[in-house]
């Protein structure tokens, strides 16, 4: 009996381990963050850039696929077409269409996320 008890309490603190270690890993980790954020519907008052730019390489929304992004951009030309996006357009698609908000409605650390997000869309 005693033995039993000694073994349910192991198992739960190598639990309760694991969870922390995994919890704290994922919410240090950019690239994860950046994946929440560039999912979400609503950022701020502003429709998210999941509501323009689909991961599927055939399918175009508002904006352009960004499936693959990380092997034809770098970090520079993405923190650009996040905070400028008439700065360079991607051909087909005309100005003022991603909106310009970005640099208001996201703080750098966010944008550091989306872009370490990006990057890793191979
Ligand atoms: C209202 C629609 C819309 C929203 C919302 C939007 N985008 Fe865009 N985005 C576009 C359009 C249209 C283009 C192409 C024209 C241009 O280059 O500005 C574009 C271009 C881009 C590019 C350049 C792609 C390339 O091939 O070089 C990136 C990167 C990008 N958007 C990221 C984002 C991120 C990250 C967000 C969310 C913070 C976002 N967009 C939100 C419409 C949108």
């Amino acid at each position: 009996m005693k033995k039993h008890f000694l073994i349910v309490a192991f198992v739960l603190a190598l639990a309760l381990v694991l969870a922390a270690c995994g919890g704290g890993g994922a919410s240090d980790d950019p690239a994860a963050a950046g994946e929440k954020l560039f999912a979400e519907q609503i950022i701020g008052a502003q429709p998210g850039c999941i509501t323009c730019h689909s991961l599927d390489a055939d399918t175009v929304i508002v904006g352009p696929s960004l499936a693959g992004i990380g092997s034809r951009s770098d970090a520079d030309t993405l923190r650009e077409s996040i905070l400028d996006p008439n700065a360079v357009l991607v051909e087909g698609f005309p100005s003022d269409t991603m909106p310009p908000v970005w640099s208001d409605e996201l703080t750098d650390e966010q944008v550091d996320q989306l872009v370490a997000y990006l990057l890793t869309l191979k």
